[in-house]
């Protein structure tokens, strides 16, 4: 079976980029991503291509090499439905908010709302390919919704887990460390669109790097593999406690772990916390799952993650506050860093959020510097929490387009994302803006605490 249209649904951190690279290695393949939202498609169709909605290393060279050739954005879903193939969905699937398994089970709702449209305006046989993180059995879901439409069409559905991280989501697309098909692959229909899949990648990614199982394992495999990841920066963040009152220090407490191989040096960076779409959102489903097939104990191991990440937010403005004489009412703060990583204009989950409102609360004027995200999106994520109205917000946090400025007449300084950019800042210019005594803290370890003591700063890193 060889594929000449794809579709995409959803035009996000996962579709975006992920076609983008499909489409600049298969230019004989036609690339159609189409997503409800029309701000985010006028975005992607921006002909100033540094425009485009996401920022990601790399990706802007992609879409202006690909777009208007074999890459193309529309609102109209319809129709690249009934052109497509293959149909990749890669819709959001947040926590749910409401009802039965609030706070804890991915909504499914976007998903459904997908299914039923391919089921309504396909005419002829389709892969359908779950992009999106999704619950295990989500494709049994998926199938029953698609085979009852009672208009002979024939659906085959793949499970195919996105893997790559955000900030460097292009090198993890051109050289994945593997990809997972999951398919029916018991049936010849079953495997023949499985192959269809695996001769797109193959174009690129070496054959033994390309993993086939059935669709169960596929989909349990990418919320073990996120649940794994986010264990280990909660162990090594766990362990940064035990550090700041034993006087060891976590980063060589990590470098000393990591050389053995069986343990591996990846993933065991101290910081004020894990944040992203993924990692919380996929634990949250594994305890709900487990605990909905009774698994509690199974349950309590995997939740005990993220009360920890949970646990190193919360306890880093406490020491900020605690350290700045138990008070930071009225007091000026610059926090460096809204993005929940570097090198993405993302903040979904991230720990700036949490640490800003906490610092809120105890009634804290907050300037903010973020080199990639824009004040909308502060002020909509402080929104989104509800902890006070959105004129407050707006009242206590300022949004400045330099480090310098946020720094200046602050009391203290908090570096809440790992930006390169911080590193090289003129501390020393910084330093001599800032009330004294004049607190840093750095919740990320990016910057050398000698140097920094040495200006005059009162320095904390956490795990230290
Ligand atoms: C993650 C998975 O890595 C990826 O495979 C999956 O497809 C989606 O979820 P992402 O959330 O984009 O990717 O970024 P990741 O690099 O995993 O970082 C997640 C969070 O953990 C960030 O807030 C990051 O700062 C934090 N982190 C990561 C640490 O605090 N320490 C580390 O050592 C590594
Ligand atoms: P991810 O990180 O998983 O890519 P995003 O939230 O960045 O998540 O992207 C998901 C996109 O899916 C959003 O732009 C949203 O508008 C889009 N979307 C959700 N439901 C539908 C739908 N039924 N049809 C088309 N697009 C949809």
């Amino acid at each position: 079976m060889k594929i000449k249209n794809i579709c995409c649904i959803g035009a996000g951190y996962v579709g975006g980029p992920t076609m983008a690279v499909i489409a600049q290695k298969c230019p004989e393949i036609k690339v159609t991503v189409v997503d409800i939202n029309e701000n985010r498609i006028k975005k992607w169709n921006d002909p100033d291509v540094e425009k485009i909605p996401i920022y990601e290393p790399g990706l802007s060279d992609i879409v202006k090499e690909t777009r208007g050739k074999n890459l193309f954005f529309s609102t109209d879903v319809d129709q690249a439905i009934e052109k497509a193939d293959m149909i990749f969905i890669s819709v959001n699937t947040p926590t749910k908010t409401y009802g039965i398994g609030k706070g804890m089970a991915a909504d499914l709702k976007y998903i459904e709302l997908c299914a039923r449209q391919i089921a309504r305006v396909a005419k002829d046989d389709k892969i359908v390919i779950e992009k999106s993180t999704l619950p295990v059995r989500t494709a049994a879901a998926l199938k029953n919704i698609l085979d009852n439409t009672g208009n002979g069409v024939k659906y085959q559905i793949l499970s195919n887990p996105e893997f790559l991280a955000e900030g460097t989501a292009v090198e993890d697309l051109l050289n994945p460390d593997r990809v997972l098909i999951g398919g029916d692959i018991e049936t010849e229909n079953g495997m023949e669109a499985v192959n269809a899949l695996v001769d797109i990648y193959a174009t690129w990614i070496p054959k033994e790097n390309i993993l086939t199982t059935n669709v169960w394992s596929s989909e349990l495999s990418k919320l073990t593999a996120n649940a794994f990841l986010a264990q280990r920066v909660s162990s090594i963040n766990a362990m940064s406690q035990l550090c700041e009152v034993t006087g060891a220090d976590v980063d060589e407490v990590a470098r000393a772990v990591g050389k053995d191989s069986r343990i591996g040096s990846k993933f065991l960076k101290s910081s004020v916390g894990f944040g992203g779409s993924c990692f919380q959102k996929d634990i949250l489903n594994l305890v709900y799952i487990s605990r909905s097939f009774g698994l509690n104990e199974v349950a309590d191991y995997w939740e005990q993650v993220i009360i920890m990440n949970d646990h190193q937010k919360r306890r880093f403005a406490a020491n900020m506050v605690q350290t700045m004489f138990n008070t930071v009412a009225g007091k000026k703060i610059a926090i460096l860093g809204w993005a929940f990583k570097k090198d993405t204009n993302d903040t979904r989950e991230s720990a700036a959020i949490y640490v800003a409102d906490y610092l809120l609360n105890e009634q804290a004027e907050i300037e903010v510097y973020d080199p990639k995200v824009t004040e909308e999106q502060i002020y909509s994520d402080l929104d989104y929490l509800g902890s006070r109205s959105g004129d407050v917000n707006r009242q206590a946090v300022t949004v400045v387009d330099s480090a310098l400025v946020a720094c200046e007449d602050a009391h203290a300084v908090a570096i809440l994302t790992e930006w390169d950019e911080f590193v090289n800042l003129d501390w020393k210019k910084i330093y001599d803006k800032m009330y004294k005594p004049a607190f840093l803290f750095d919740g990320r370890r990016l910057l050398n605490s000698k140097t920094k003591k040495e200006i005059g700063f009162d320095f904390y890193a956490i795990g230290n």
